[in-house]
């Protein structure tokens, strides 16, 4: 029963910081951190595209046990698509994890299932790891249609793999009304919504991916509220937008089980 899923906490920086200061914050975060916390948790963080290659070459240069993420990437390897950056790209820049569907890409930027579900593919296809992320409205929670949000968004988004290949990848889920709000989802309510999301991964591909699916939350993850999500049976991480930005706070998220 009891899988050992290593825990997984990201840093979503979003539209900020340029790539003096992505050096800046990593190196802090790095001396912030140490052996022991890489022993026990995957730490990773998804700057700006234009901040990729020289955090890539300081962790590289510094030999950083920190993960290098993307925020976002587009699902076809090259073509007529201005603007955008393909998988391969990120998998050359060493880049290990790749943010797919957050919630601003689905709201502002015409995201869809079946684009998420694209993506998802290109970047297992590259070697890397995909963080999907799912999510319900305010007005779907109050609807009571959370669960079917959810549970609609898992498999469509995961549509087409293998078990395998979904036991190896990582599930966000950030409630649309908690990011950036300060609003936390209670500890009950995000641990019943990832047990749900464990729950639909056994049954559209088995037991073995729904033990082995990192899933994390999203949404206003602080220090002072990452110990008792983590205490949570189906709770594996966070994803961490506004405190990641800061060096100190996110380094003690990542430390949650100090506090
Ligand atoms: P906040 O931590 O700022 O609420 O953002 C959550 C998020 O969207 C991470 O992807």
């Amino acid at each position: 029963m009891a899988t050992q899923r290593t825990p997984i906490i990201s840093g979503n920086w979003k539209m900020h910081k340029n790539h003096f200061e992505a050096i800046q914050a990593v190196q802090k975060l790095h001396y912030r951190l140490d052996r022991e916390d890489h022993e026990s948790v995957v730490v990773t963080v998804h700057p700006p595209f234009t901040d990729l290659r020289s955090v890539q070459t300081l962790i590289e240069s510094d030999r950083m046990k920190i993960s290098l993420g993307a925020q976002d990437c587009h699902w076809e390897d090259q073509g007529a698509f201005t603007g955008e950056v393909a998988p391969p790209m990120l998998a050359k820049l060493d880049v290990a994890y790749v943010i797919v569907g957050h919630s601003e890409r689905r709201e502002y930027f015409g995201e869809t299932d079946e684009t998420v579900n694209k993506k998802v593919h290109a970047v297992l296809a590259q070697g890397m790891t995909p963080i999907m992320c799912c999510g319900e409205t305010l007005e779907e929670r109050e609807a009571g249609g959370a669960e079917a949000k959810v549970e609609g968004q898992v498999r469509a988004g995961l549509a087409g793999l293998g078990g395998d290949k979904v036991g190896s990848l990582v599930v966000a889920y950030e409630p649309i009304w908690a990011i950036g709000t300060g609003r936390t989802a209670t500890s009950d309510d995000a641990q019943a919504m990832c047990a749900h999301i464990r729950r639909t991964v056994d049954e559209a591909f088995g037991a073995d991916a729904a033990a082995r699916v990192r899933i994390q939350y999203g949404g206003s993850v602080k220090p002072g509220n990452i110990a008792e999500l983590m205490g949570r049976d189906d709770i594996d991480g966070a994803l961490v937008g506004g405190a990641s930005l800061d060096p100190d706070e996110f380094a003690a998220i990542a430390q949650y089980r100090l506090h």
